[in-house]
């Protein structure tokens, strides 16, 4: 038996076995591969003697052709199977019935954040944030409060270590601190974000958010302020007219200090605001104190100006009629698809701040 025919049964024997699709490969790089049995007889043809060079090569090439085709069918063979199986594997039922699409919602909290921050941005205000895990430093101190202050006693801050140096923020005025620290004057700039008191009722949660404000420049004055809250106020509740008032009152890292009031009704059990004689605290303002500003290493003769703190969850349940705020935090989601808003909804003031 000639070499070549024995290749042949030789290879044709190996195919007939059941074969997956690595093997088949393996069997064609033996063939026809570099150094492959086939490869390696071509090679040989120049040495073969001549009156039989011209046998050899027709006998080699239809050998070749065979395991060729054979090959190429085998693999077709394998291929077809494998989808098969996979198609059989992954039959679509398209009588089931559509998986439910469930779109989230905005909380209320947020979509209000996002409307103070557009409002303020319209006046030339950037937004900046904190930590809510603050030192008392920055929390306090620099804010010109002194050692004895109520508002550092243990039933009102969460303190988080023993020696009282790391506490929950319990306002967002710390963020003055930090961003005057960070930077150069003039600073104009609002804060929200969450604060923390060791406070529980229905108007009160231990974690609260607030949106703190910041104007400092050569020459800010309490007007600044005063229009600047006004301009915020009836942009926020969307009115032309609003009713404020600025009562005095006392912290620690302003001079003069002051609580605003605004005025509201109630009409068919909804409130009203800007019009009646009823008043509601919203905020606390001032003057920010010369104290504050040298320990942020700003000098209080060449620079001044206003600050403020809101309390965002207040304004949430006034603008939005919310009664209760504990619900805020219930994660409840029949609660929030009520009171939550459409995503695509972002606030603008141009495109109108709510629904
Ligand atoms: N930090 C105060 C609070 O939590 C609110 C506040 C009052 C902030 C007056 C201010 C301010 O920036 O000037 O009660």
């Amino acid at each position: 038996m000639s070499d070549i025919k024995k290749i042949k049964d030789e290879f044709l024997l190996k195919l007939k076995e059941n074969l997956d699709s690595n093997q088949v490969n393996q069997i064609k790089t033996d063939l026809f591969g570099k150094n492959g049995v086939i490869s390696s007889k071509f090679k040989q043809l120049g040495k073969v003697a001549e009156q039989e060079r011209k046998k050899f090569a027709s006998d080699l090439n239809s050998v070749k052709d065979e395991l060729q085709n054979l090959i190429t069918s085998k693999i077709n063979d394998i291929e077809t199977k494998e989808i098969n199986q996979k198609l059989e594997k992954e039959k679509i039922d398209i009588t089931l019935p559509e998986r439910p699409f469930v779109q989230g919602k905005i909380h209320p909290v947020s979509q209000v954040i996002d409307e103070i921050s557009s409002i303020f941005s319209e006046i030339g205000f950037s937004v900046k944030e904190g930590p809510d895990i603050e030192n008392e430093y920055n929390n306090f101190t620099a804010l010109n409060t002194p050692d004895n202050h109520p508002a550092r006693d243990m039933h009102d801050t969460f303190y988080l270590d023993e020696k009282k140096e790391l506490l929950l923020r319990t306002h967002t005025s710390p963020v003055q601190i930090r961003t005057m620290l960070n930077d150069k004057p003039p600073f104009k700039i609002i804060a929200p974000g969450r604060t923390y008191r060791s406070d529980s009722d229905q108007t009160h949660t231990p974690m609260f958010h607030q949106v703190e404000g910041l104007h400092i420049d050569k020459d800010i004055n309490m007007g600044h302020l005063k229009g600047c809250l006004n301009y915020f106020i009836k942009e926020f509740f969307e009115v032309d007219k609003i009713k404020m008032r600025f009562r005095p009152s006392h912290f620690p890292f302003t001079e003069p200090s002051a609580e605003v009031d605004i005025g509201y009704e109630i009409k068919d059990g909804k409130i009203v605001i800007g019009e009646g004689d009823k008043w509601l605290e919203i905020l606390g303002c001032g003057m920010v104190h010369p104290n504050v500003l040298k320990n942020v290493k700003v000098n209080p003769d060449k620079f001044q100006g206003y600050a403020f703190g809101i309390g965002i969850d207040r304004l949430a349940m006034l603008k939005y009629g919310i009664n209760d705020l504990r619900a805020f935090f219930d994660c409840d989601y029949r609660w929030l698809n009520h009171f939550g808003f459409d995503p695509i909804d972002v606030p603008t003031n141009y495109r109108g701040l709510s629904r």
